[in-house]
C-alpha cells in the first residue's frame, strides 16, 4: 500500500489548490531528488571523467553511481545505459546510429508519438528505408496478425510504443519482440509512459534498445536514458562525437571509446543524471508494483465516474484494467484548450490539451485532428482529486449541454 499523503509531502509543488493531472506530459519532482541536485552544485560542482582533483573525482563517482543505479531500474547492465537528454533524443540515436541498407523495412504503429515517427519519415528520406505503419482498432487494441503480416525477413528494425501516450492502452511489446527476433529484426521501445509506471526490465521484454525520459518518472528535465544491448553496440553508431567519446586521437585517424561513453559527447547533465539516479531509487523505495496498484485505483475511479459528464467522448479501453492512468476526451461541442482553461480556472486542475504529439493517431484512428483533453494521474493523485475532476469537469459541459 501506498501512503499518498506522506508522498504528497515531498512535492513542493504540490500547493493548496492545485491538482496536477498532467503527469504524462512531465511528472512532478519530489524533494529527495531536488536536494541530490543542490548537494551537486554546493559540494562537487566540477565536470566528469576529466579532473584528477577530489571534487571532480567524486562528481564522477556520482555520475556513473547514477548511471548504475538507472540501469538497474529497467533491468540493464552498467554499460548499456547510455545518459541522454529525453526519449527524443533516445530514438533519434537509434534512427541515425543503425546502419540502414536502401529497402530496409522499418515497422511502426499507428500509436506513435512524434518522436518515434517523425525520426522514421526522415530515415525514410535519407535512406530509402520500406516504412510500414500497423493499425490498431479505435480503442487501441492491435491485432497480433498485423504484426506477422508487416514483419518479413527484410524488416531491419521494429519500433514500438510500450503505452501509448494518449489511449493509455499497453502495447503487446514482448510479443511484438518475438514476431520480430524470428524473422531477424531488431527492437526498439519508446518507454516514456512505460518506465514511471509500472516495473520494466529490458530483458524480460526482449528488447534491443528501451529508450526513456527522466522528467516523465519524477526526476528532472534535460536527463533521460537509452538501453542498447551491450553486444550490439559494435554495430550502432553514436549520434554525436567529439570530447568524451574518443580513446585516441591523431592528425589523421580517431579511435571511439567502447561502451556507453561513445554515445556521450560533451559534458553530459551532470546534475540532471545524478538527479535521475536519485528519482529511480526513490520510486524503487516505493515500490513499482505499491505505484502501479494505485494508479489502478485511481483508473478505476475515474472510469467509474467519467460516464457521468454530459456529452463525453472517451478515447481508448472502456475497462479500466486495460489501460494506464492515461484519459483522452472531448466534450461535445467544446474546443479542448477551453476545457483545460475552464479546469484551471475553476479549481487549479492542470490537464494536456490539443494533438499530444501524436498526429497520425488523432487523424487517422480517432478523427479529432483538433484534439482532446488528457488528464492522466501518478502516485501523489488522490481519489479526491479524481472526484474534484470528475464533478469540476460535468459542470462545465453542462454550461454546454
Ligand atoms: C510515448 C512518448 N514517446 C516519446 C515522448 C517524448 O518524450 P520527451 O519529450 O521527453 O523526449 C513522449 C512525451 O510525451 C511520449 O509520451
Amino acid at each position: 500500500m501506498l501512503n499518498v499523503e506522506a508522498i504528497r509531502k515531498d512535492f513542493p509543488f504540490l500547493k493548496e489548490g492545485r491538482v496536477y493531472l498532467d503527469s504524462t506530459a512531465s511528472s512532478l519532482t519530489p524533494d529527495p531528488v531536488i536536494q541530490r541536485m543542490i548537494e551537486y552544485y554546493h559540494d562537487y560542482r566540477a565536470n566528469v571523467g576529466r579532473g584528477i582533483y577530489r571534487a571532480s573525482q567524486r562528481a564522477t563517482d556520482e555520475f556513473e553511481a547514477a548511471r548504475e543505479r538507472i540501469a538497474r531500474f529497467i533491468g540493464a547492465g552498467r554499460d548499456e545505459l547510455i545518459l541522454l537528454r529525453n526519449s527524443t533524443e533516445a530514438l533519434n540515436l537509434i534512427a541515425n546510429g543503425v546502419q540502414f541498407k536502401r529497402g530496409d523495412r522499418v515497422v511502426l504503429t499507428i500509436q506513435e508519438h512524434h518522436s518515434n515517427f517523425v525520426i522514421w519519415q526522415r530515415a525514410k528520406e535519407r535512406f530509402g528505408l520500406d516504412l510500414r505503419i500497423v493499425n490498431s482498432d479505435r480503442q487501441g487494441f492491435f491485432n497480433l496478425s498485423d504484426f506477422e503480416a508487416a514483419i518479413d525477413g527484410k524488416t531491419r528494425l521494429v519500433s514500438i510504443a510500450h503505452v501509448s501516450n494518449v489511449l493509455g492502452v499497453r502495447l503487446p511489446v514482448k510479443e511484438v519482440a518475438k514476431l520480430a527476433h524470428e524473422q531477424g529484426s531488431l527492437v526498439a521501445v519508446d518507454g516514456a509512459q512505460s518506465v514511471p509506471h509500472t516495473r520494466v526490465d529490458v530483458g524480460d521484454l526482449g528488447c534491443d534498445f528501451f529508450a526513456f525520459s527522466g522528467h516523465k518518472m519524477c526526476g528532472p528535465t534535460g536527463a533521460g536514458g537509452l538501453f542498447i544491448r551491450g553486444d550490439l553496440q559494435e554495430r550502432v553508431a553514436p549520434l554525436c562525437v567529439g570530447g568524451g567519446t574518443i580513446e585516441d586521437v591523431g592528425i589523421d585517424y580517431y579511435r571511439l571509446r567502447r561502451g556507453p561513453y561513445k554515445y556521450e559527447a560533451g559534458t553530459p547533465a551532470i546534475a540532471e543524471s545524478i538527479g535521475l539516479g536519485a528519482a529511480a531509487d526513490y520510486l524503487s523505495s516505493i515500490g513499482m508494483q505499491n505505484i502501479s496498484d494505485h494508479e489502478h485505483a485511481l483508473t478505476r475511479r475515474m472510469m467509474d465516474r467519467l460516464p457521468e459528464v454530459p456529452g463525453l467522448n472517451i478515447y481508448g479501453p472502456p475497462n479500466a484494467g486495460d489501460r494506464a492512468g492515461i484519459f483522452s476526451f472531448n466534450v461535445q461541442g467544446m474546443n479542448s484548450h477551453d476545457v483545460a482553461l475552464a479546469l484551471d480556472s475553476a479549481a487549479g486542475i492542470m490537464v494536456r490539451s490539443g494533438h499530444h504529439c501524436a498526429l497520425p493517431l488523432m487523424k487517422e484512428l480517432l478523427g479529432v485532428a483538433e484534439g482532446s483533453v488528457r488528464a492522466s494521474v501518478y502516485l501523489y493523485n488522490t481519489l479526491s482529486e479524481v472526484d474534484l475532476f470528475v464533478d469540476t469537469l460535468s459542470e462545465i459541459a453542462k454550461t454546454i449541454a
